[in-house]
């Protein structure tokens, strides 16, 4: 058995210091909610892989479809149809938004906001993107363009798409406009007329891109009217809505999509992590109408839609609907949402808990309510100690993502968030 120090360290001598990874656990293998390091150590993997694992690891009916495509055929390279991939299509567009219906499969999620953007592009024939301060959107030139969670995603990559505007997106508990949640009024919706007066003309954006929760940002749902709102200011305006549901898709948040939560439909949605629970794949979904003004050859692919990765998505969904985990994990999510309010209520340092189903953001504060990666680092090294795997995100690596798998069971939640109380009780 090779022990886990000394991979870590053959890592550094083959792999790029500009690769980041959060622990350095070599983990042998995964099992549901469990992975297992090669030390022999257990961990209940509350990071779920980095949200793609709304499974479990290893789930056998994922790997039973898998292994079975694996038998038949790998790989078809653009060259030729195979019937996994035209019916993973088929199956996701069944769980997508309603009018959502045509699929270009590829590989991350990066990708799908790529081929978002340039499918926006292309049938709008306008230049302009507006995206949303904090957003993450992925690491090529066209994704870091859009992106604006941090700086350092982007230092030394200037210069970068040009015609792209941020906007503040609507972090409540930090509100760019310093209103109190109670009285606000949108203050975030308005400032895009700011933007139409000031910087670019309505007539002249695509699209807009937005998480309609943000994830590495910091792990806030944008409000429910305030999505409705870009809604109606996109359709006044012959402007494409984009939803980047990459890390918010696939049942994340307890619905299918978040988009669900606000009962808006955008024009175009970027998904990838959980369709395939681990395969490589992601996918730019939008309306017949829009897809059929993308010609042949406007965009392309040599491994989208790998049939390997199509059959581990067919059984993804078949998983989710079967096992009920929509509902399950919603209202998993709202148990934890709430023992997570009362630990807040006796931990000072935890200022904010929110989210929806399993994509809970817990943010640590200092007591002049700024943001506390200290107490957060403290907390994630507390957890990782008791075998809880967890992650942090926000500009200051101050929110903490509880993401368990769907999948988690109610004794399995419970057992974490003992851990998690046990930290901040530490932390008082
Ligand atoms: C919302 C969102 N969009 C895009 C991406 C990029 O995905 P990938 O790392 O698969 O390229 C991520 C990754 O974390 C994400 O959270």
């Amino acid at each position: 058995m090779k022990k886990n120090g000394s991979t870590v360290r053959r890592s550094t001598g083959v792999f790029t210091p500009a690769l980041h990874l959060y622990y350095p656990i070599t983990i042998a293998r995964g099992n549901g909610i469990y992975i297992e390091s090669v030390d022999g150590k257990r961990y209940m993997d509350f990071s779920s892989g980095l949200a793609v694992l709304n499974v479990g690891h290893s789930h056998p009916r994922v790997l039973e479809s898998a292994g079975k495509q694996l038998d038949s055929l790998v790989h078809t390279g653009g060259v030729y149809y195979n019937e996994t991939t035209v019916a993973a299509a088929e199956r996701l567009v069944s769980i997508t938004p309603s009018g959502l219906d045509m699929v270009f499969f590829s590989n991350s999620g990066a990708e799908a906001v790529e081929g978002a953007l340039k499918l926006a592009r292309y049938v709008t024939g306008r230049q302009g993107i507006i995206s949303f301060t904090g957003g993450f959107h992925g690491r090529t030139l066209g994704a870091i363009s859009v992106t604006t969670s941090s700086a350092r995603y982007r230092k030394n990559y200037h210069p970068l798409l040009p015609s792209v505007y941020q906007v503040p997106y609507p972090c409540c508990f930090r509100c760019p406009f310093h209103q109190k949640s109670d009285a606000c009024s949108l203050c975030c919706l308005h400032y895009l007329n700011e933007t139409f007066l000031r910087q670019i003309s309505p007539e002249e954006v695509a699209a807009m891109i937005i998480e309609p929760v943000l994830g590495e940002g910091g792990y806030y749902p944008a409000p429910v009217q305030f999505l409705q709102g870009l809604r109606e200011i996109c359709d006044r305006h012959g402007i494409l809505l984009i939803f980047d549901e990459v890390q918010s898709g696939m049942g994340r948040t307890g619905r299918w999509f978040a988009a669900d939560h606000a009962a808006v439909t955008p024009d175009i949605l970027a998904v990838a992590k959980g369709i395939a629970s681990g395969f490589p794949l992601s996918a730019v979904i939008a309306g017949k109408k829009l897809m059929e003004k993308w010609p042949s050859g406007a965009h392309g692919t040599t491994f989208g839609g790998n049939p390997v990765s199509c059959a581990a998505s067919i059984a993804t969904i078949d998983v989710i609907n079967g096992e009920g985990l929509l509902a399950k994990s919603s209202a998993s999510g709202d148990k934890a949402l709430a023992r997570l309010r009362e630990i807040a209520g006796r931990c000072p340092v935890i200022g904010d808990v929110r989210g929806y189903g399993h994509m809970i953001g817990i943010e640590f504060i200092d007591n002049k309510g700024a943001p506390d990666s200290e107490a957060c680092k403290k907390m994630l090294d507390h957890c990782l100690q008791k075998g809880l795997v967890l992650i942090n995100c926000g500009l200051e690596k101050n929110v903490i993502r509880f993401i368990p798998p769907l999948t988690a069971t109610d004794a399995e939640m419970e057992l974490a968030l003992d851990i998690f109380e046990m930290g901040a009780r530490r932390l008082r």
